[in-house]
This record gives structure tokens, sequence and C-alpha cells, in this order.
């Protein structure tokens, strides 16, 4: 079985990768059947940095629907669909994210399409797809009603993947994924990087800033889970999805204020690298994104998120001891 992940090069699509690659298999055989994976293709606008000899890393535009076409072959048995132009560039350019996350995602749709072998196609989509005038806890029945580009943009793309579905051109997926921290590394566009830059850079001996009101509260997802809750919405049957084929990952409504108490009790000499200085743009973005979630269709379907925000950090520190000084 062959796997395309687009975004491959990313940070949860490097994370995705090496998970899929060092699984037994997926469960996309007959009767599902436990079925090894033969190769991983990475498609992206740069490489991937992991090493494996059933690893193919392809440096492409994921909105030229004649690439994407070649990385698409007929025994794809899964496509994961991670490349994206993130909330903040795409609400600074907007013709990019029209271009990447629209365009892009109808690419890979339409290969799938033209595939004719109907892949499972796993969609990431985001909570950025809720906004504006929210109840105060959203529920799976909560009306989507973006109030940004890339929420929009996420949302579009959640219902190609159904229609496709509907159609039986993919087996499709779509998970909203909440914002995903501690992410290593270096920051990407997204507006919500700062939950992960606060903790992740004073934890380096760097100073950061918290650009928001400590009271705002963010909906939470260390990337831990999130692995495990792709590999989990890849690995069940079609059938337990039924017809609706988008739902909200569980995570944690963590405030500002409570990263920076942990971030205070695992070092105080870190906590006080945090300068607080309010960014009216990314405030003005964040601050529409809901901020508690039942997420009751998901659980059901035996979705596991975190725990507590202190084991999120203690998760990153024995994940990236290099990183922490
Ligand atoms: N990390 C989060 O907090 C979070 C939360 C919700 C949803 N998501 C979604 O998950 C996916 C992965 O997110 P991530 O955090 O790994 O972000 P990332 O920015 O690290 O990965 C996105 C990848 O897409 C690639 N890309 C951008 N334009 C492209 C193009 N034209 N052609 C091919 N590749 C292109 C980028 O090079 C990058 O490697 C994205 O779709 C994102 O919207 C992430």
């Amino acid at each position: 079985m062959h796997v395309l992940v687009t975004g491959g090069a990313g940070f949860l699509g490097q994370q995705i990768t090496a998970a899929l690659l060092a699984s037994p298999g997926l469960p996309l055989g007959r009767e599902g059947a436990l079925e090894p994976i033969d190769g991983v293709t990475t498609f992206d606008v740069g490489p991937s940095m992991l090493i494996d000899p059933r690893l193919d890393s392809i440096v492409g535009d994921i909105a030229d629907g004649a690439q994407v076409a070649r990385v698409v072959r007929p025994d794809t048995a899964l496509v994961v669909h991670l490349a994206a132009v993130v909330s903040g560039t795409a609400e600074a350019d907007f013709d990019l994210g029209m271009r990447v996350n629209i365009g892009g995602t109808r690419a890979v749709l339409e290969a799938c399409r033209a595939a004719g072998t109907v892949p499972q196609v796993l969609f990431a989509s985001s909570v950025a797809v809720f906004g504006g005038d929210l109840p105060d806890v959203v529920t799976d029945a909560t009306n989507p009603t973006p109030q940004s580009s890339y929420g929009t943009h996420k949302r579009i793309a959640e219902l190609f993947v159904q229609d496709y579905t509907r159609k039986g051109f993919i087996d499709g997926r779509s998970v909203r994924i909440p914002t995903v921290a501690v992410r290593p590394g270096t920051p990407n566009g997204a507006a919500s990087g700062f939950a992960s830059s606060m903790i992740r850079e004073p934890l380096a001996g760097v100073e950061a800033q918290l650009p928001v009101d400590p009271s705002t509260v963010m909906w939470i997802a260390s990337p831990r889970a999130v692995i495990r809750m792709l590999v989990h919405a890849i690995s069940l049957p079609a059938d337990a999805w039924g017809w609706d084929r988008c739902l909200n990952l569980p995570g944690l409504s963590v405030s500002m204020q409570q990263e920076l108490d942990v971030l205070h009790a695992v070092s105080p000499d870190a906590a006080a690298l945090v300068r607080q200085e309010i960014d009216p743009a990314i405030a003005a973005v964040v601050t529409t994104w809901a901020t508690r979630f039942d997420t009751a269709r998901a659980k059901a379907l035996g979705f596991l998120g975190d725990t507590d925000f202190a084991s999120v950090v203690a998760a990153y520190i024995e994940d990236n001891p290099l990183a922490v000084k």
C-alpha cells in the first residue's frame, strides 16, 4: 500500500509520516485487514527531513493539478492532506490562500477521483471554521461560521471532502484539529503560534511575546494527541464514520494565564522571559475562535485527547530535550 502525505515536510506532516512508517500497517485492506505500508510519498514545497528507504520526498506545488496527479498512484490507498497556507498567512495574502487552500484541495480531490480507486483522504481541518457569535460550548451540531479566510477555506474543503465521498470518488474524513501546542521548532504563519512560542522559547532561554490578553482561552491539543487522533481517524472503518465525514477533535480549553502558570511551575526563570504586549492583528483573529467544545461524537468514536496542560508541557520537554535549557 502507498500513502501520500501532502504538506509532508511541515510540522504535522513529518510527524504523521514518521508515525505511519513506524506502524505495522493500516486496517485499509479487505474487511479491515491490516495492510503494510510499502511506501510513503511526501509532497511539499520543500523536502522532508526524514530518512527512510520507503520514503519518497517530492517537491512541488499543491495547486498544480498535473504535479499532484503524478503523486496519486494506482496503489495509493491513503492521502493525508495537510498542505496549506495557515491562518496568519492566509489572512495576509488572500490570493495565496485561495490558490493553495482551495485550489490545492481541489487538485488533490480531482487526482483521487481520476485514480478511480476510491482512496481514503484524511483532511486536516481546523477549529477556525467556528467564529463570531458562538454558543459558550461548541457541539457537533454547531453551525460553522468562519470569521477568517483560513477558516472559510477549511469549511469549503470539508464540504468538498463530504461531496466527493457522497459521489463515491473517495472515502473522505475531515478532522477539525485544535491549536497544536506545544509545537517544536520555529513558528509557521499561524496566528495561534504564540500558544506554543510562549512556552517553547522561554524554556530554551529566549524571550517570547504574549500578544493577547492572558484571559484569552484557546482550544489546544498536544502534538502527541493530534498524531494519535489522526491515526485513529484513518483506522476507523468507513461505517463508523457514517454519512457525516467531519468532526471536532477533543482538546483542552486553556487560558494563556494557565499556560503562564504551568510554565512558572516548571521554571520561574523561563516564565520571567514572557513579555506581555498585545498585537491587535493577532488578537483580532484569535479572539473570534471557539474556546470550549463538547466533542461527544469524537469521544464515542474512541478519539482520545490530552488530560491537562501540565502533561502537555511535560511531554514537550520529554520529546524535545535538546530544545530545553
Ligand atoms: N498545527 C496546528 O495548530 C493546526 C491546527 C489545525 C489545523 N492544522 C492544519 O494541519 C495541517 C498541517 O499543519 P502544520 O501545523 O503542520 O503546518 P505547517 O505549516 O508546518 O505545514 C503545512 C505544509 O504545507 C506546505 N505547503 C504550503 N503551501 C504549499 C504548496 N503550494 N504546495 C505544497 N505544499 C505547500 C508547507 O510548506 C508546509 O510544510 C494544515 O492544513 C493546517 O491548516 C494545523
